[in-house]
């Protein structure tokens, strides 16, 4: 299971609560999304003004993106977890049998941190600003830009993130890196020149590559979005696919690992209710509980070649716009997360809905209510 803390911000309690509900359903790792355009989450010691500025916005906004007009709430939000605080989580995880990955998005996604450095933005005059709003794909600059300072930065973080995390993965990110920035951008066309690559995207494989050398160089290995499959990069580094089973398909066929955790069924951020209007707020889409349970994780296209173990699990994705509290956080996960559990523990030929629906209520709901958790309580 993944979480987004970025958009949203939960304390440690309830993070503490999510591991509990991960060790009851039996997973077996916590990808923790942790640095996004709305805000740093995460003390860092050699960087401090990622905290200091970085980790904190100024409004947010309220009701969905598409309203019109859009409205904020204009108060100062955000937060970060100690190191201090993310030992005590790493250690409360461990015992419970539970691999914490941390999530820091590069090179895109990086509007916090161009924020607080805008050095490592391709136009380092400009003032910038935490994002107060959500979807800044392509809408708005939030790239790294390739400097020797840049690079400098991100092997400095990426070497006190894996410090940190005792996994044997740092997640990198890698996803909806928007190219025009680096288009316009003369000092980045000079770098890309320099360096002999072929377009923007070879300079994204750049990036990756560069990460994915620094975290060797303390025995680590990098799992991205599968947009870091774009150029060409070597097939160590994972692929967490978010899209249907063709991108799966072309990952497995090209000598990718693959993790699924696509947007349907498993963005758990989407409504649970045909008829959105007898839900909680939601970004988009429909992904039930019925459609989680009947997902079925390796692409037979892939099972019939013998390459099944290429596909090392799923996850659902948390994402947490439209979550302001942990209370919604539950009522998105639950019970939609117990049926990822029974569908990735369970063989194909074995699963069984209705009988899911049985024991769901005899034995897990009361499990929801005596944690004092919310859940959706819909079909
Ligand atoms: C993603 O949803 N951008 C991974």
């Amino acid at each position: 299971m993944h979480l987004d803390v970025v958009r949203h911000f939960f304390p440690v309690d309830y993070i503490k609560k999510y591991i509990d509900y991960l060790t009851f359903h039996k997973f077996n790792t916590f990808h923790w999304h942790l640095t996004d355009d709305q805000g740093w989450r995460i003390e860092v010691l050699s960087y401090p003004k990622l905290n200091t500025i970085g980790s904190w916005r100024d409004s947010t906004l309220i009701g969905h993106f598409k309203d019109t007009p859009a409205r904020y709430e204009k108060k100062r939000y955000g937060g970060y977890y100690t190191r201090t605080e993310v030992k005590e989580i790493l250690q409360y995880a461990a015992v419970r049998g539970i691999t914490v990955i941390p999530e820091v998005d590069i090179p895109g996604h990086s509007r916090a941190t161009i924020t607080a450095y805008p050095e490592f933005s391709t136009d380092p005059s400009n003032k910038w600003g935490v994002a107060y709003t959500w979807g800044m794909y392509n809408r708005q600059n939030n790239v790294l830009a390739p400097t020797p300072e840049t690079f400098t930065f991100l092997r400095t973080i990426f070497h006190e993130i894996a410090d940190l995390f005792p996994s044997e993965y740092i997640h990198i990110g890698g996803d909806e890196c928007s190219k025009m920035w680096w288009k316009q951008s003369a000092t980045t066309q000079a770098f890309v020149k320099e360096k002999g690559l072929k377009d923007e995207v070879a300079l994204q494989s750049y990036f990756i590559e560069q990460v994915a050398g620094y975290l060797k160089e303390k025995n680590k290995k990098v799992i991205g979005w599968h947009e870091i499959m774009e150029g060409k990069i070597d097939t160590s580094s994972i692929l967490m696919n978010w899209a249907d089973d063709k991108k799966a398909i072309e990952a497995v066929g090209r000598g990718f690992s693959v993790i699924m955790t696509p947007g349907k069924p498993f963005y758990f951020d989407h409504y649970q209710s045909k008829d959105p209007s007898k839900d909680s707020l939601a970004i988009h889409g429909y992904n039930p509980l019925e459609a989680v349970y009947k997902y079925e994780l390796v692409p037979s296209a892939i099972s019939s070649k013998g390459l099944g173990h290429k596909i090392l699990g799923g996850q659902a994705n948390v994402w947490t716009e439209y979550m302001e509290y942990a209370t919604k956080v539950d009522y998105m996960v639950l019970p939609r997360m117990t049926a990822v559990s029974e569908t990735l523990w369970t063989a194909p030929d074995r699963k069984d809905y209705g009988d899911f629906l049985r024991r769901l209520k005899a034995f897990v709901i009361p499990r929801y209510e005596q944690w004092g958790s919310s859940y959706y309580k819909g079909e």
